[in-house]
């Protein structure tokens, strides 16, 4: 994949376009690269392109889980939502990536090329074999083995990616939560009813699950300052700890008697990054420049001075926390999110 074969002189101006570009273009080429296969070995998912039976035929069995993973789980629709397919168009379609790169790489950990299932069972679980009984399944080739499932690092072979850019697993590595020997799945797969959850939630299904574990407090407003605590009481990893699309969003709204919007606070929680793709014999590299992400357990202080010629006129000011999805390409401009989730923490405060 060296830079500069095929027609790549003649666009030598794309080659700036290389330092905005996408994550994913590293992840493609640094998958591609031996030196990936050298050192992420370990960290390589172990499914395979090979033919599965179908998250439904173990759900004939395994019929809670199933209904778990299938009407809950980003994993079930990681190669079939919205997001995912524009982007993975937008790589497509983008010259200068389409040529270091093909969708291809996006399936080593979304899924299956062409596959409606994303995730599914056997990706994690690995493919059972074609040809036998479901019932022989379990009995003859077909054994799956939890241990290693159960170790430490097993999320990481598709969480953590150029670290710190996506990388909740170090994080997690020095957490408080790793202290006390609790996993990724010890938290996302605690068991309900006696079988691992398989519900994988996320804010895009459920604002809710983020009750508890991300806080507003302290909210003090003495003209013109407003001043609050945004806490983060998760002891596994930051907030938001995963991909770099995710920003989370720090919103306050003042609004006088009529309800008319005053003035406008926004303030984002998240990672501004440069991207080094292979280039000249170097390796792709992602640098985080900036990282205003909530760590774990982290109680951040948050003030802002108001205009002084709103005094008097504002009665309400009303502070939001959510989620919004942005393309990497925007690095967190949230006016390009394509997606936002729906309040996740709220608070009003009068004025008389
Ligand atoms: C014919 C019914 C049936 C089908 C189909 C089936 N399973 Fe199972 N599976 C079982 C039974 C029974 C057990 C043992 C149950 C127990 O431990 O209570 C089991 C156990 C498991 C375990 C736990 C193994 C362990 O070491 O504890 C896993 C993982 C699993 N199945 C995955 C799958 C996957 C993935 C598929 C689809 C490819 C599948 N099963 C299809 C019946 C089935
Ligand atoms: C993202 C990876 C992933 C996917 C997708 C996944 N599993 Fe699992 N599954 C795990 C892990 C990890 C465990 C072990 C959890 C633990 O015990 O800590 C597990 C445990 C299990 C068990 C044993 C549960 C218990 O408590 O004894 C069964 C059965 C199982 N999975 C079936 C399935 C089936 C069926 C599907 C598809 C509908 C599926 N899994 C999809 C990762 C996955
Ligand atoms: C085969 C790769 C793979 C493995 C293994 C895997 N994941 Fe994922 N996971 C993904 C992808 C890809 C997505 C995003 C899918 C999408 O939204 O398009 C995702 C999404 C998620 C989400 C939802 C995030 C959000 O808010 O949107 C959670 C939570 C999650 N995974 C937890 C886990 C945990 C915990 C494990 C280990 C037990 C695990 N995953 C194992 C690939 C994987
Ligand atoms: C101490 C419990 C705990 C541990 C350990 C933990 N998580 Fe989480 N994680 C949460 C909670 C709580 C949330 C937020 C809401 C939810 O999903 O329930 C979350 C959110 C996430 C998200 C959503 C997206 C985001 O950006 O915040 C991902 C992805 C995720 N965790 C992956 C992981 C992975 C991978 C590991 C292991 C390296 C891990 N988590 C370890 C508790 C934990
Ligand atoms: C090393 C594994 C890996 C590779 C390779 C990868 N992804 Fe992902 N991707 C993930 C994980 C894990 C998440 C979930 C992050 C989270 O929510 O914390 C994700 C999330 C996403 C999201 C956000 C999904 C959502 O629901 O908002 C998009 C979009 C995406 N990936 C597109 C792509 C495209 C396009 C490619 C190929 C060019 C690709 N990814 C390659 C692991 C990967």
């Amino acid at each position: 994949m060296a830079f500069g074969e095929k027609g790549a002189v003649s666009k030598w101006w794309l080659v700036p376009a290389a330092f905005v570009a996408v994550l994913l273009v590293l992840a493609v080429v640094f998958i591609n690269s031996d030196m990936y296969i050298g050192m992420m070995s370990t960290k390589t998912p172990k499914y395979e392109l090979g033919e599965h039976r179908g998250a439904a035929v173990c759900g004939t069995c395994h019929s809670k889980i199933y209904k778990e993973w299938l009407g809950h789980s980003r994993h079930a629709v990681a190669t079939t939502n919205e997001s995912f397919l524009r982007t993975r168009d937008y790589v497509e379609g983008n010259l200068f990536l389409g040529m270091m790169m093909g969708e291809e790489s996006c399936y080593a950990c979304h899924g299956i090329k062409g596959g409606a299932e994303g995730i599914n069972c056997e990706i994690c679980h690995g493919p059972a074999a074609p040809g036998l009984s479901i019932t022989q399944l379990h009995e003859t080739t077909y054994r799956p083995d939890l241990s290693a499932m159960k170790e430490k690092d097993f999320c990481a072979k598709c969480h953590e990616l150029f670290p710190p850019l996506m990388s909740p697993y170090s994080q997690w590595l020095e957490s408080k939560a790793a202290e006390e020997g609790l996993t990724c799945q010890g938290c996302h797969m605690a068991p309900v009813d006696g079988i691992a959850y398989h519900g994988f939630d996320s804010i895009m299904h459920n604002p809710g699950i983020y009750e508890d574990d991300l806080v507003l407090r302290d909210i003090n407003l003495t003209f013109p300052n407003i001043s609050m605590v945004v806490e983060n009481r998760i002891k596994g990893h930051g907030m938001p700890s995963g991909g770099p699309s995710r920003v989370l969003v720090l919103e306050i709204s003042v609004t006088d008697d009529q309800g008319k919007e005053l003035h406008k606070v926004v303030d984002t929680f998240y990672r501004k990054f440069e991207l080094y793709p292979e280039m000249l014999g170097s390796m792709p590299s992602a640098v985080v420049i900036e990282d205003t992400t909530l760590k774990s357990l982290e109680a951040r202080a948050m003030s802002y001075a108001l205009p002084a010629k709103i005094e008097g006129k504002m009665r309400k000011a009303a502070i939001t926390l959510r989620f919004y999805d942005v393309a990497d390409q925007y690095q967190g401009n949230i006016e390009k999110a394509h997606w936002i989730s729906g309040p996740v923490v709220t608070a009003e405060l009068e004025l008389r």
